[in-house]
């Protein structure tokens, strides 16, 4: 089946429901995936059961399996990801790997050959799940060059992690993390702050109520910006309903 979006004539596309607006760059290998509206794959990047939100945007030499990306997250060239949530908004920067397979150490043989047929071996019918533990990035994280976010972390809305962290252990919201392995550096703003962002779901809001207020977004944060910001989300929240 062929989506009914541009695709360039070297992708491969296999069961994908695209948006008609959605784009697949060169050389694409893209299998049981949903592309939102506006969503785009860069060059060269392979993708498995993935579902990309609207304006998602993949940049070249993405490996993705079983991910999904909420509306308006991006992530840069080598993206690498394993059966991940990853909310809206987030920022990816180029070199990142998320929720690599935990092999199991406590067995004869931390090799894949118990559970690909890959190498001669024939895989045994039932082995570890290597996938199991959850991996949730949230809404609005900046996540900065070549970082590596292990297997079975979470990671809060609004955290920062500083490029070259590697983390092993869960991020709180609004906190900045860094180093290896990564630790709190500071939190973006005070706790009242953080509550008000935290609570608003801003990154639900319609993209036209977004940049209708973009004011809000775009200057320096104080406790006035963020009731705002709250307030606003609240409104919204209500019309809608
Ligand atoms: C996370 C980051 C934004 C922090 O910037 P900042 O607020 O100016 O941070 P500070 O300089 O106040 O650093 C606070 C502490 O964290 C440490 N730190 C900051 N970034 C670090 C990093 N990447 N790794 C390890 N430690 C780091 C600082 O050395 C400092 O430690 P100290 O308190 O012991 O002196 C920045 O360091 C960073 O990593 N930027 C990423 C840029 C990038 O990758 N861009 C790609 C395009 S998206």
């Amino acid at each position: 089946m062929r989506a009914d979006c541009y695709a360039d004539k070297t992708a491969v596309l296999e069961n994908v429901n695209a948006h008609g607006s959605a784009k697949v760059f060169k050389e694409c290998m893209v299998k049981d995936c949903t592309l939102g509206e506006k969503s785009s794959v860069g060059d060269f990047s392979r993708l498995t059961d993935c579902h990309l939100g609207q304006n998602v945007l993949v940049q070249r030499n993405a490996l993705m399996f079983s991910t999904r990306m909420g509306t308006c997250s991006y992530v840069g060239k080598n993206f690498v990801s394993w059966h991940c949530e990853i909310g809206k908004f987030c920022s990816i920067s180029w070199n990142v790997s998320i929720g690599g397979a935990n092999h199991d150490y406590s067995r004869a043989t931390t090799h894949s050959f118990l559970y690909s047929n890959n190498f001669g071996i024939k895989a045994p019918e039932e082995t570890y799940d290597r996938f199991s533990q959850e991996c949730t990035i949230g809404n609005d994280v900046w996540i900065a060059a070549n970082v590596c976010i292990c297997r079975g972390v979470r990671i809060g809305n609004g955290a920062v992690i500083a490029a070259g962290a590697v983390v092993t252990k869960d991020v709180e919201p609004y906190t900045i993390v860094a180093g290896v392995p990564a630790k709190p550096v500071k939190k973006r703003f005070n706790d009242e702050i953080i509550t008000y962002l935290n609570d608003s779901n801003w990154w639900d809001l319609p993209l036209a109520v977004i940049e209708d207020n973009i004011h809000l977004f775009n200057q320096k944060m104080t406790k006035q910006t963020a009731k705002e910001i709250y307030d606003l989300s609240r409104r919204s929240i209500k019309e809608e309903s």
